[in-house]
Protein backbone atom coordinates (compact mmCIF):
# COMPACT_ATOMS: atom_id res chain seq x y z
CA UNK A 1 0.00 0.00 0.00
CA UNK A 2 1.66 3.44 -1.18
CA UNK A 3 2.15 5.79 2.09
CA UNK A 4 0.12 8.20 0.39
CA UNK A 5 -2.86 6.23 0.35
CA UNK A 6 -3.13 5.21 4.62
CA UNK A 7 -5.19 7.20 6.70
CA UNK A 8 -5.07 6.95 10.47
CA UNK A 9 -7.34 8.10 12.33
CA UNK A 10 -9.51 8.02 15.33
CA UNK A 11 -12.67 9.24 16.66
CA UNK A 12 -13.20 10.67 19.93
CA UNK A 13 -16.21 12.65 21.66
CA UNK A 14 -18.22 12.81 25.34
CA UNK A 15 -19.61 10.03 26.38
CA UNK A 16 -22.84 8.28 24.39
CA UNK A 17 -22.76 11.30 21.62
CA UNK A 18 -22.17 8.04 18.72
CA UNK A 19 -19.10 7.44 18.68
CA UNK A 20 -19.23 3.70 18.33
CA UNK A 21 -22.21 3.89 16.18
CA UNK A 22 -20.42 5.98 13.51
CA UNK A 23 -17.65 3.26 13.56
CA UNK A 24 -20.44 0.40 12.86
CA UNK A 25 -21.72 2.43 10.12
CA UNK A 26 -18.01 3.58 8.56
CA UNK A 27 -16.97 -0.62 8.71
CA UNK A 28 -20.70 -1.56 6.86
CA UNK A 29 -20.04 0.90 4.46
CA UNK A 30 -16.31 0.08 3.59
CA UNK A 31 -17.51 -3.58 3.60
CA UNK A 32 -15.71 -4.45 6.46
CA UNK A 33 -18.24 -5.71 7.94
CA UNK A 34 -21.51 -7.53 6.36
CA UNK A 35 -24.58 -4.48 6.61
CA UNK A 36 -27.12 -7.31 6.60
CA UNK A 37 -26.05 -8.37 9.85
CA UNK A 38 -27.55 -6.92 13.02
CA UNK A 39 -24.48 -4.56 13.90
CA UNK A 40 -24.14 -2.70 17.38
CA UNK A 41 -20.92 -2.18 18.66
CA UNK A 42 -19.01 -4.17 16.48
CA UNK A 43 -15.45 -2.82 18.02
CA UNK A 44 -16.67 -3.56 21.53
CA UNK A 45 -15.43 -6.66 22.01
CA UNK A 46 -15.49 -7.24 25.54
CA UNK A 47 -17.97 -8.47 28.08
CA UNK A 48 -18.15 -5.99 30.66
CA UNK A 49 -18.46 -3.07 27.33
CA UNK A 50 -21.67 -4.81 25.72
CA UNK A 51 -23.05 -5.18 29.15
CA UNK A 52 -22.39 -2.18 30.55
CA UNK A 53 -22.98 -0.09 26.70
CA UNK A 54 -19.69 1.93 26.73
CA UNK A 55 -16.53 1.28 25.30
CA UNK A 56 -13.68 0.63 27.69
CA UNK A 57 -10.67 -0.33 25.38
CA UNK A 58 -9.56 1.53 22.70
CA UNK A 59 -9.74 -0.95 19.72
CA UNK A 60 -8.52 -0.99 16.03
CA UNK A 61 -9.74 -1.65 12.78
CA UNK A 62 -8.45 -1.56 8.99
CA UNK A 63 -10.56 -0.53 6.11
CA UNK A 64 -10.74 -0.22 2.28
CA UNK A 65 -11.95 2.50 1.06
CA UNK A 66 -11.94 3.01 -2.51
CA UNK A 67 -12.56 6.93 -4.11
CA UNK A 68 -12.24 8.70 -7.48
CA UNK A 69 -10.97 5.28 -8.62
CA UNK A 70 -7.73 4.85 -5.78
CA UNK A 71 -7.98 2.21 -2.92
CA UNK A 72 -7.51 3.64 0.45
CA UNK A 73 -6.54 2.18 3.85
CA UNK A 74 -8.12 4.11 6.30
CA UNK A 75 -6.85 2.75 10.07
CA UNK A 76 -9.58 3.57 12.43
CA UNK A 77 -8.99 3.80 15.97
CA UNK A 78 -12.15 3.62 18.66
CA UNK A 79 -11.77 4.83 21.56
CA UNK A 80 -13.55 5.00 25.17
CA UNK A 81 -16.01 8.63 25.96
CA UNK A 82 -15.76 8.48 30.24
CA UNK A 83 -13.86 10.74 31.74
CA UNK A 84 -11.91 7.76 33.71
CA UNK A 85 -10.30 6.63 30.14
CA UNK A 86 -8.83 9.34 28.52
CA UNK A 87 -5.49 7.54 28.96
CA UNK A 88 -6.74 5.61 26.04
CA UNK A 89 -7.25 8.29 24.27
CA UNK A 90 -4.17 9.75 24.35
CA UNK A 91 -2.52 6.51 23.83
CA UNK A 92 -4.89 6.05 20.59
CA UNK A 93 -4.16 9.41 19.44
CA UNK A 94 0.25 8.91 19.21
CA UNK A 95 -0.52 6.73 16.50
CA UNK A 96 -2.82 8.78 14.34
CA UNK A 97 -2.93 12.02 11.92
CA UNK A 98 -6.74 13.03 12.50
CA UNK A 99 -9.64 12.64 14.67
CA UNK A 100 -13.44 12.68 13.85
CA UNK A 101 -14.62 15.04 17.06
CA UNK A 102 -18.22 14.06 17.46
CA UNK A 103 -20.54 16.02 18.92
CA UNK A 104 -24.35 15.19 19.65
CA UNK A 105 -26.54 17.60 17.86
CA UNK A 106 -29.13 17.77 20.99
CA UNK A 107 -26.73 18.09 23.77
CA UNK A 108 -23.86 20.50 22.40
CA UNK A 109 -20.40 20.23 23.18
CA UNK A 110 -19.63 18.87 26.85
CA UNK A 111 -16.94 18.23 29.24
CA UNK A 112 -15.34 15.55 26.94
CA UNK A 113 -16.00 17.13 23.82
CA UNK A 114 -13.73 19.87 25.11
CA UNK A 115 -10.40 17.42 26.97
CA UNK A 116 -10.77 15.39 23.62
CA UNK A 117 -10.25 18.20 21.59
CA UNK A 118 -7.37 19.43 23.42
CA UNK A 119 -5.58 16.08 23.36
CA UNK A 120 -5.63 16.34 19.64
CA UNK A 121 -4.92 19.81 19.40
CA UNK A 122 -1.77 19.30 21.27
CA UNK A 123 -1.08 16.38 19.54
CA UNK A 124 -1.46 18.67 16.27
CA UNK A 125 -3.81 16.42 14.14
CA UNK A 126 -6.48 17.75 11.69
CA UNK A 127 -9.69 17.58 13.57
CA UNK A 128 -12.71 16.86 11.51
CA UNK A 129 -15.96 18.53 13.66
CA UNK A 130 -18.84 16.22 13.34
CA UNK A 131 -22.40 16.60 14.70
CA UNK A 132 -24.32 13.63 14.83
CA UNK A 133 -27.95 12.59 16.11
CA UNK A 134 -29.36 14.85 13.62
CA UNK A 135 -32.82 12.52 13.39
CA UNK A 136 -33.41 13.71 16.83
CA UNK A 137 -36.63 15.82 17.41
CA UNK A 138 -34.35 18.26 19.15
CA UNK A 139 -31.36 18.24 17.18
CA UNK A 140 -30.57 21.55 16.39
CA UNK A 141 -27.05 21.46 14.62
CA UNK A 142 -26.43 25.09 13.86
CA UNK A 143 -26.41 25.94 17.68
CA UNK A 144 -23.83 23.33 17.95
CA UNK A 145 -21.92 24.74 14.63
CA UNK A 146 -21.79 28.48 16.46
CA UNK A 147 -20.68 26.47 19.98
CA UNK A 148 -17.59 24.73 17.86
CA UNK A 149 -16.73 27.90 16.00
CA UNK A 150 -16.81 29.69 19.09
CA UNK A 151 -15.06 27.63 21.50
CA UNK A 152 -12.73 25.12 19.30
CA UNK A 153 -12.69 28.18 16.23
CA UNK A 154 -13.35 25.62 13.83
CA UNK A 155 -14.94 27.57 11.12
CA UNK A 156 -18.63 26.37 10.96
CA UNK A 157 -18.70 25.31 7.57
CA UNK A 158 -16.12 22.57 8.80
CA UNK A 159 -18.41 20.67 10.45
CA UNK A 160 -20.58 17.22 8.68
CA UNK A 161 -23.78 16.96 10.09
CA UNK A 162 -25.02 13.10 9.97
CA UNK A 163 -27.00 10.42 11.75
CA UNK A 164 -24.95 7.72 12.59
CA UNK A 165 -27.92 5.38 13.59
CA UNK A 166 -30.02 6.12 10.02
CA UNK A 167 -26.36 6.44 8.19
CA UNK A 168 -27.66 9.58 6.62
CA UNK A 169 -24.60 11.64 4.95
CA UNK A 170 -21.64 8.99 6.78
CA UNK A 171 -20.59 8.83 3.38
CA UNK A 172 -19.14 12.61 3.87
CA UNK A 173 -17.48 11.65 6.47
CA UNK A 174 -15.42 9.01 4.94
CA UNK A 175 -14.58 11.90 2.05
CA UNK A 176 -13.47 14.05 4.74
CA UNK A 177 -10.91 11.36 6.41
CA UNK A 178 -9.01 11.42 3.01
CA UNK A 179 -8.96 14.76 1.90
CA UNK A 180 -8.64 16.64 5.38
CA UNK A 181 -6.62 14.48 7.35
CA UNK A 182 -2.89 13.63 6.19
CA UNK A 183 -0.73 10.29 5.04
CA UNK A 184 1.77 9.54 8.18
CA UNK A 185 5.03 10.80 7.97
CA UNK A 186 6.91 7.70 7.33
CA UNK A 187 10.49 6.33 5.81
CA UNK A 188 9.39 2.45 4.44
CA UNK A 189 13.26 2.19 3.41
CA UNK A 190 14.68 2.94 6.96
CA UNK A 191 14.90 0.69 9.42
CA UNK A 192 12.38 -0.33 11.53
CA UNK A 193 10.84 1.56 14.40
CA UNK A 194 7.61 -0.08 15.84
CA UNK A 195 5.71 1.88 18.42
CA UNK A 196 3.65 -0.84 21.03
CA UNK A 197 0.69 1.16 21.77
CA UNK A 198 -1.82 -1.28 23.26
CA UNK A 199 -1.02 -5.24 24.20
CA UNK A 200 -3.24 -8.15 25.05
CA UNK A 201 -2.71 -11.22 26.68
CA UNK A 202 -4.11 -14.55 24.79
CA UNK A 203 -3.33 -17.68 26.78
CA UNK A 204 -2.55 -19.84 23.93
CA UNK A 205 -0.14 -17.22 21.72
CA UNK A 206 1.51 -15.41 24.54
CA UNK A 207 1.15 -11.40 23.83
CA UNK A 208 -0.04 -9.94 21.01
CA UNK A 209 1.10 -6.13 20.66
CA UNK A 210 -0.84 -3.65 18.61
CA UNK A 211 1.77 -1.50 16.51
CA UNK A 212 2.13 1.72 15.13
CA UNK A 213 5.08 1.15 12.39
CA UNK A 214 6.46 4.59 11.80
CA UNK A 215 9.70 3.31 9.94
CA UNK A 216 10.81 0.26 7.80
CA UNK A 217 8.80 -3.16 7.18
CA UNK A 218 8.57 -6.38 9.68
CA UNK A 219 7.74 -9.62 8.29
CA UNK A 220 6.95 -12.65 9.82
CA UNK A 221 10.42 -14.35 10.71
CA UNK A 222 12.19 -10.93 11.52
CA UNK A 223 14.30 -11.15 14.87
CA UNK A 224 13.05 -7.96 16.70
CA UNK A 225 14.24 -6.41 20.06
CA UNK A 226 12.78 -3.95 22.52
CA UNK A 227 14.22 -1.25 23.08
CA UNK A 228 12.82 -1.30 26.96
CA UNK A 229 14.04 -4.73 27.05
CA UNK A 230 16.68 -5.12 24.91
CA UNK A 231 15.41 -8.23 24.69
CA UNK A 232 15.14 -10.52 21.02
CA UNK A 233 12.68 -12.41 19.68
CA UNK A 234 11.38 -14.21 16.41
CA UNK A 235 8.20 -12.57 14.69
CA UNK A 236 5.92 -15.85 14.87
CA UNK A 237 2.74 -13.78 13.12
CA UNK A 238 1.66 -10.03 11.99
CA UNK A 239 -1.61 -8.86 10.60
CA UNK A 240 -4.20 -6.08 10.40
CA UNK A 241 -6.98 -6.02 12.77
CA UNK A 242 -10.16 -6.15 10.68
CA UNK A 243 -11.75 -5.79 12.99
CA UNK A 244 -10.35 -9.52 13.55
CA UNK A 245 -7.00 -10.11 13.67
CA UNK A 246 -6.33 -11.40 9.91
CA UNK A 247 -2.57 -12.08 9.45
CA UNK A 248 -0.67 -10.71 6.58
CA UNK A 249 3.19 -11.27 5.16
CA UNK A 250 4.22 -8.05 6.07
CA UNK A 251 3.59 -4.87 7.65
CA UNK A 252 4.64 -1.62 6.50
CA UNK A 253 5.51 1.85 8.08
CA UNK A 254 2.30 3.80 7.69
CA UNK A 255 0.68 0.32 8.64
CA UNK A 256 -1.29 -0.47 12.34
CA UNK A 257 -1.70 -4.08 13.20
CA UNK A 258 -0.87 -6.46 15.76
CA UNK A 259 2.69 -8.60 15.89
CA UNK A 260 2.67 -11.76 18.10
CA UNK A 261 6.82 -12.42 18.64
CA UNK A 262 6.66 -15.38 21.44
CA UNK A 263 6.77 -12.75 24.48
CA UNK A 264 4.95 -15.29 27.11
CA UNK A 265 5.55 -12.66 30.38
CA UNK A 266 2.95 -9.86 30.38
CA UNK A 267 6.08 -7.36 31.67
CA UNK A 268 7.85 -7.88 28.16
CA UNK A 269 5.42 -6.26 26.17
CA UNK A 270 5.96 -2.77 27.56
CA UNK A 271 2.95 -0.22 26.43
CA UNK A 272 4.94 2.80 24.70
CA UNK A 273 7.93 0.62 23.97
CA UNK A 274 9.74 0.70 20.33
CA UNK A 275 10.82 -2.51 18.68
CA UNK A 276 13.43 -2.46 15.83
CA UNK A 277 15.39 -4.95 13.75
CA UNK A 278 18.32 -7.60 15.53
CA UNK A 279 21.53 -5.58 14.82
CA UNK A 280 19.69 -2.59 13.39
CA UNK A 281 18.80 -0.52 16.44
CA UNK A 282 17.15 3.08 16.17
CA UNK A 283 16.49 6.01 18.45
CA UNK A 284 13.34 4.76 20.26
CA UNK A 285 9.87 6.69 20.13
CA UNK A 286 9.20 9.26 22.57
CA UNK A 287 6.48 6.36 24.05
CA UNK A 288 3.66 7.61 26.74
CA UNK A 289 3.56 9.57 29.73
CA UNK A 290 2.37 7.30 32.19
CA UNK A 291 -0.57 7.77 33.46
CA UNK A 292 -1.40 8.90 37.38
CA UNK A 293 -3.61 6.77 39.76
CA UNK A 294 -6.43 8.94 41.27
CA UNK A 295 -8.50 6.52 43.52
CA UNK A 296 -6.91 3.37 45.31
CA UNK A 297 -8.49 0.62 47.16
CA UNK A 298 -7.23 -2.56 47.87
CA UNK A 299 -7.72 -5.74 46.52
CA UNK A 300 -7.68 -9.32 48.31
CA UNK A 301 -8.66 -12.86 47.31
CA UNK A 302 -11.40 -14.15 48.88
CA UNK A 303 -9.65 -17.22 49.73
CA UNK A 304 -5.96 -16.75 50.04
CA UNK A 305 -5.25 -20.13 48.33
CA UNK A 306 -6.52 -18.38 45.12
CA UNK A 307 -3.98 -16.09 45.82
CA UNK A 308 -1.82 -17.05 42.95
CA UNK A 309 -4.47 -17.19 40.85
CA UNK A 310 -5.48 -13.56 41.10
CA UNK A 311 -1.87 -12.71 40.94
CA UNK A 312 -1.84 -13.72 37.26
CA UNK A 313 -5.12 -12.99 36.29
CA UNK A 314 -4.21 -9.47 37.46
CA UNK A 315 -0.84 -9.47 35.82
CA UNK A 316 -2.66 -10.35 32.54
CA UNK A 317 -5.36 -7.74 33.01
CA UNK A 318 -3.01 -4.84 33.46
CA UNK A 319 -1.02 -5.35 30.21
CA UNK A 320 -4.41 -4.97 28.71
CA UNK A 321 -5.09 -1.73 30.95
CA UNK A 322 -1.86 -0.54 31.54
CA UNK A 323 -3.06 2.46 33.28
CA UNK A 324 -3.69 0.50 36.27
CA UNK A 325 -0.71 0.57 39.48
CA UNK A 326 0.13 -2.62 41.77
CA UNK A 327 1.91 -2.46 44.56
CA UNK A 328 2.07 -5.66 46.92
CA UNK A 329 -0.18 -5.21 49.97
CA UNK A 330 -1.14 -7.03 53.11
CA UNK A 331 -3.64 -7.08 55.82
CA UNK A 332 -3.82 -8.79 58.98
CA UNK A 333 -7.64 -9.45 58.45
CA UNK A 334 -7.93 -10.02 54.64
CA UNK A 335 -4.00 -11.44 53.81
CA UNK A 336 -1.86 -11.15 51.20
CA UNK A 337 -3.39 -8.99 48.53
CA UNK A 338 -2.60 -5.70 46.44
CA UNK A 339 -2.99 -1.47 46.49
CA UNK A 340 -3.96 -0.86 43.38
CA UNK A 341 -4.70 2.36 41.88
CA UNK A 342 -7.05 3.75 39.22
CA UNK A 343 -8.05 6.57 36.84
CA UNK A 344 -11.31 6.66 39.00
CA UNK A 345 -14.30 4.79 40.21
CA UNK A 346 -15.89 3.70 36.73
CA UNK A 347 -12.38 2.30 36.25
CA UNK A 348 -12.21 0.55 39.42
CA UNK A 349 -15.40 -1.31 38.78
CA UNK A 350 -14.57 -1.60 35.26
CA UNK A 351 -11.52 -3.89 36.42
CA UNK A 352 -13.01 -5.36 38.97
CA UNK A 353 -16.17 -6.75 36.71
CA UNK A 354 -13.05 -7.75 33.98
CA UNK A 355 -11.05 -9.73 36.64
CA UNK A 356 -14.59 -11.05 37.03
CA UNK A 357 -15.89 -11.94 33.78
CA UNK A 358 -12.52 -12.80 31.72
CA UNK A 359 -11.03 -14.60 34.63
CA UNK A 360 -13.69 -15.54 36.93
CA UNK A 361 -11.54 -14.18 39.98
CA UNK A 362 -13.83 -13.14 42.80
CA UNK A 363 -12.03 -10.41 44.78
CA UNK A 364 -12.62 -8.58 47.80
CA UNK A 365 -12.27 -4.13 46.95
CA UNK A 366 -11.26 -2.29 49.82
CA UNK A 367 -12.82 1.18 50.35
CA UNK A 368 -10.38 3.71 47.96
CA UNK A 369 -8.58 6.45 49.34
CA UNK A 370 -6.99 9.02 47.34
CA UNK A 371 -3.14 9.55 47.97
CA UNK A 372 -2.22 12.56 50.35
CA UNK A 373 1.54 13.40 51.00
CA UNK A 374 2.15 14.08 54.64
CA UNK A 375 4.27 16.36 56.40
CA UNK A 376 4.88 14.78 59.95
CA UNK A 377 5.28 17.66 62.20
CA UNK A 378 3.80 18.49 65.84
CA UNK A 379 1.31 20.67 64.75
CA UNK A 380 0.52 19.67 60.57
CA UNK A 381 -2.66 22.06 60.76
CA UNK A 382 -2.72 24.30 57.87
CA UNK A 383 -5.34 26.07 56.89
CA UNK A 384 -8.05 23.77 55.03
CA UNK A 385 -8.91 24.35 51.15
CA UNK A 386 -12.40 24.17 49.71
CA UNK A 387 -13.37 24.50 46.11
CA UNK A 388 -11.72 27.56 44.40
CA UNK A 389 -13.29 28.66 41.49
CA UNK A 390 -10.82 29.83 38.76
CA UNK A 391 -12.59 31.30 35.42
CA UNK A 392 -15.97 31.21 34.04
CA UNK A 393 -16.64 30.98 30.40
CA UNK A 394 -19.78 31.10 28.04
CA UNK A 395 -20.12 28.50 25.32
CA UNK A 396 -23.38 30.22 24.30
CA UNK A 397 -26.77 31.43 26.13
CA UNK A 398 -27.39 27.97 27.30
CA UNK A 399 -24.45 26.79 28.37
CA UNK A 400 -21.37 27.90 30.70
CA UNK A 401 -17.82 26.28 31.20
CA UNK A 402 -17.00 26.53 35.40
CA UNK A 403 -13.39 25.72 36.04
CA UNK A 404 -12.68 24.66 39.94
CA UNK A 405 -9.50 23.93 42.07
CA UNK A 406 -11.10 21.10 44.38
CA UNK A 407 -10.05 18.63 46.94
CA UNK A 408 -9.35 15.29 44.92
CA UNK A 409 -10.98 13.80 47.73
CA UNK A 410 -14.27 15.34 47.08
CA UNK A 411 -14.87 14.37 43.96
CA UNK A 412 -13.90 10.64 43.68
CA UNK A 413 -16.84 9.50 45.40
CA UNK A 414 -20.24 10.41 44.75
CA UNK A 415 -19.39 13.71 43.12
CA UNK A 416 -20.25 13.40 39.10
CA UNK A 417 -23.79 11.48 40.45
CA UNK A 418 -24.77 14.46 42.86
CA UNK A 419 -23.63 17.11 40.28
CA UNK A 420 -25.74 14.60 37.40
CA UNK A 421 -28.86 14.76 39.67
CA UNK A 422 -28.64 18.40 41.00
CA UNK A 423 -28.63 19.42 36.98
CA UNK A 424 -31.55 16.90 35.73
CA UNK A 425 -28.31 15.33 33.87
CA UNK A 426 -27.63 18.28 31.84
CA UNK A 427 -24.09 19.23 33.74
CA UNK A 428 -20.89 17.30 32.98
CA UNK A 429 -17.81 16.85 34.65
CA UNK A 430 -14.01 16.40 33.59
CA UNK A 431 -10.92 16.85 35.56
CA UNK A 432 -7.54 16.81 35.54
CA UNK A 433 -4.64 16.67 38.47
CA UNK A 434 -3.61 20.06 39.79
CA UNK A 435 -0.97 19.09 42.42
CA UNK A 436 -0.78 18.48 45.93
CA UNK A 437 -2.65 21.60 48.01
CA UNK A 438 -2.40 21.26 52.10
CA UNK A 439 -4.90 20.07 54.29
CA UNK A 440 -5.61 19.81 57.90
CA UNK A 441 -5.46 15.41 57.71
CA UNK A 442 -5.91 13.16 60.79
CA UNK A 443 -5.01 9.94 61.18
CA UNK A 444 -8.00 8.48 63.25
CA UNK A 445 -7.76 5.21 64.54
CA UNK A 446 -10.30 2.42 65.58
CA UNK A 447 -10.63 0.89 69.30
CA UNK A 448 -11.91 -2.42 70.56
CA UNK A 449 -11.95 -2.73 73.94
CA UNK A 450 -9.50 0.15 73.84
CA UNK A 451 -6.25 -1.73 71.47
CA UNK A 452 -6.13 -0.64 68.01
CA UNK A 453 -7.61 -2.58 65.18
CA UNK A 454 -4.31 -1.86 62.58
CA UNK A 455 -6.47 -2.64 59.69
CA UNK A 456 -9.05 0.28 60.43
CA UNK A 457 -6.77 2.93 60.20
CA UNK A 458 -7.29 5.88 58.04
CA UNK A 459 -6.47 9.14 57.19
CA UNK A 460 -9.26 12.03 56.78
CA UNK A 461 -9.98 15.46 56.74
CA UNK A 462 -10.53 16.75 60.09
CA UNK A 463 -14.26 18.22 59.17
CA UNK A 464 -14.86 15.03 58.63
CA UNK A 465 -13.71 12.44 61.51
CA UNK A 466 -16.55 12.69 63.52
CA UNK A 467 -19.20 11.64 60.67
CA UNK A 468 -16.28 8.95 58.72
CA UNK A 469 -15.44 7.66 62.30
CA UNK A 470 -19.88 7.04 63.74
CA UNK A 471 -20.27 5.20 60.47
CA UNK A 472 -17.32 2.65 60.74
CA UNK A 473 -18.28 2.25 64.62
CA UNK A 474 -21.65 1.72 63.38
CA UNK A 475 -20.77 -1.00 60.91
CA UNK A 476 -18.80 -2.76 63.02
CA UNK A 477 -21.28 -2.96 65.60
CA UNK A 478 -23.56 -4.07 63.22
CA UNK A 479 -20.85 -7.15 62.02
CA UNK A 480 -19.37 -7.82 65.68
CA UNK A 481 -21.14 -10.85 66.67
CA UNK A 482 -21.65 -10.38 70.60
CA UNK A 483 -19.21 -11.92 72.80
CA UNK A 484 -18.88 -12.73 76.73
CA UNK A 485 -17.64 -9.48 77.47
CA UNK A 486 -18.84 -5.97 76.55
CA UNK A 487 -17.21 -4.72 73.47
CA UNK A 488 -16.58 -1.18 73.19
CA UNK A 489 -15.70 0.21 69.85
CA UNK A 490 -14.33 3.66 69.37
CA UNK A 491 -12.95 5.85 66.94
CA UNK A 492 -10.27 8.02 67.83
CA UNK A 493 -7.81 10.76 67.11
CA UNK A 494 -4.46 10.64 68.70
CA UNK A 495 -5.55 10.10 72.69
CA UNK A 496 -9.39 11.70 71.70
CA UNK A 497 -12.66 9.96 71.02
CA UNK A 498 -14.81 10.87 68.81
CA UNK A 499 -17.18 8.32 67.94
CA UNK A 500 -18.22 5.71 70.30
CA UNK A 501 -21.00 2.00 69.58
CA UNK A 502 -21.11 -1.02 72.42
CA UNK A 503 -21.76 -4.67 71.69
CA UNK A 504 -23.68 -5.79 74.41
CA UNK A 505 -21.99 -9.22 75.90
CA UNK A 506 -23.53 -12.42 75.22
CA UNK A 507 -23.09 -16.24 74.37
CA UNK A 508 -24.19 -17.15 71.67
CA UNK A 509 -25.79 -20.74 72.19
CA UNK A 510 -25.58 -22.39 69.14
CA UNK A 511 -27.73 -25.35 70.90
CA UNK A 512 -30.44 -23.46 71.70
CA UNK A 513 -32.30 -24.68 68.61
CA UNK A 514 -32.05 -27.95 69.41
CA UNK A 515 -34.79 -29.55 71.34
CA UNK A 516 -34.20 -33.12 72.34
CA UNK A 517 -31.38 -35.12 72.57
CA UNK A 518 -30.19 -35.73 68.99
CA UNK A 519 -26.57 -36.34 70.02
CA UNK A 520 -24.98 -36.13 65.91
CA UNK A 521 -26.72 -32.79 65.15
CA UNK A 522 -25.77 -31.36 68.79
CA UNK A 523 -21.92 -32.29 67.94
CA UNK A 524 -22.22 -31.27 64.03
CA UNK A 525 -23.27 -27.35 65.22
CA UNK A 526 -20.30 -27.42 67.90
CA UNK A 527 -17.74 -28.60 65.26
CA UNK A 528 -19.26 -25.62 63.27
CA UNK A 529 -18.83 -22.86 65.95
CA UNK A 530 -15.14 -24.08 66.03
CA UNK A 531 -14.47 -23.96 62.85
CA UNK A 532 -15.85 -20.65 62.60
CA UNK A 533 -13.37 -19.77 65.21
CA UNK A 534 -10.48 -20.89 63.15
CA UNK A 535 -11.40 -17.88 60.82
CA UNK A 536 -11.06 -15.42 63.94
CA UNK A 537 -8.62 -12.91 64.28
CA UNK A 538 -7.76 -11.59 68.23
CA UNK A 539 -7.72 -8.08 68.81
CA UNK A 540 -6.42 -7.77 72.74
CA UNK A 541 -9.09 -10.25 73.91
CA UNK A 542 -11.91 -9.49 71.12
CA UNK A 543 -12.47 -11.68 68.66
CA UNK A 544 -13.14 -10.78 65.46
CA UNK A 545 -13.96 -12.73 62.65
CA UNK A 546 -12.69 -12.33 58.79
CA UNK A 547 -16.55 -11.17 57.79
CA UNK A 548 -16.44 -8.43 59.98
CA UNK A 549 -13.26 -6.55 58.78
CA UNK A 550 -14.65 -7.23 55.03
CA UNK A 551 -18.17 -5.91 55.78
CA UNK A 552 -16.93 -2.76 57.12
CA UNK A 553 -13.29 -2.47 54.69
CA UNK A 554 -15.16 -3.29 51.65
CA UNK A 555 -17.18 -0.67 49.18
CA UNK A 556 -20.60 -0.70 49.39
P1 LIG B 1 -19.16 5.26 24.57
O1 LIG B 1 -18.56 4.17 23.76
O2 LIG B 1 -19.70 4.75 25.85
O3 LIG B 1 -18.25 6.41 24.78
O4 LIG B 1 -20.43 5.81 23.75
P2 LIG B 1 -20.45 6.16 22.23
O5 LIG B 1 -20.05 7.58 22.06
O6 LIG B 1 -19.70 5.13 21.46
O7 LIG B 1 -21.98 6.11 21.88
P3 LIG B 1 -22.79 4.94 21.16
O8 LIG B 1 -22.37 4.77 19.75
O9 LIG B 1 -22.79 3.75 22.04
O10 LIG B 1 -24.21 5.65 21.12
C1 LIG B 1 -24.89 6.07 22.28
C2 LIG B 1 -26.38 6.04 22.05
O11 LIG B 1 -26.76 7.00 21.08
C3 LIG B 1 -26.89 4.70 21.55
O12 LIG B 1 -28.10 4.42 22.19
C4 LIG B 1 -27.09 4.93 20.06
O13 LIG B 1 -28.08 4.10 19.52
C5 LIG B 1 -27.49 6.38 20.03
N1 LIG B 1 -27.15 7.03 18.75
C6 LIG B 1 -25.94 7.01 18.12
N2 LIG B 1 -26.02 7.69 16.95
C7 LIG B 1 -27.28 8.15 16.85
C8 LIG B 1 -27.97 8.94 15.86
O14 LIG B 1 -27.45 9.34 14.83
N3 LIG B 1 -29.27 9.21 16.12
C9 LIG B 1 -29.91 8.79 17.24
N4 LIG B 1 -31.18 9.10 17.39
N5 LIG B 1 -29.29 8.05 18.17
C10 LIG B 1 -28.01 7.73 17.99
Amino acid sequence: FPVENIRNFSIVAHVDHGKSTLADRLLELTGTIDKTKNNKQVLDKLQVERERGITVKAQTASLFHNCEGKQYLLNLIDTPGHVDFSYEVSRSLSACQGVLLVVDANEGIQAQTVANFFLAFEAQLSVIPVINKIDLKNADPERVENQIEKVFDIPSDECIKISAKLGTNVESVLQAVIERIPPPKVHRKNPLRALVFDSTFDQYRGVIANVALFDGVVSKGDKIVSAHTQKTYEVNEVGVLNPNEQPTHKLYAGQVGYLIAGMKNVTEAQIGDTLYLHKQPVEPLPGFKSAKPMVFAGMYPVDQSEYNNLKSAIEKLTLNDSSVTVHRDSSLALGAGWRLGFLGLLHMEVFNQRLELEYNASVILTTPTVPYKAVLSSSKLIKARRAVQKNMIFIDQNRVMLKYLFPLNEIVVDFYDSLKSLSSGYASFDYEDAGYQTAELVKMDILLNGNNVEELVTVVHKDKAHSIGKAICERLKDSLPRQLFEIAIQAAIGSKIIARETVKAYRKNVLAKCYGGDITRKMKLLKRQAEGKKKLRKIGNVEVPKDAFIKVLKTQ
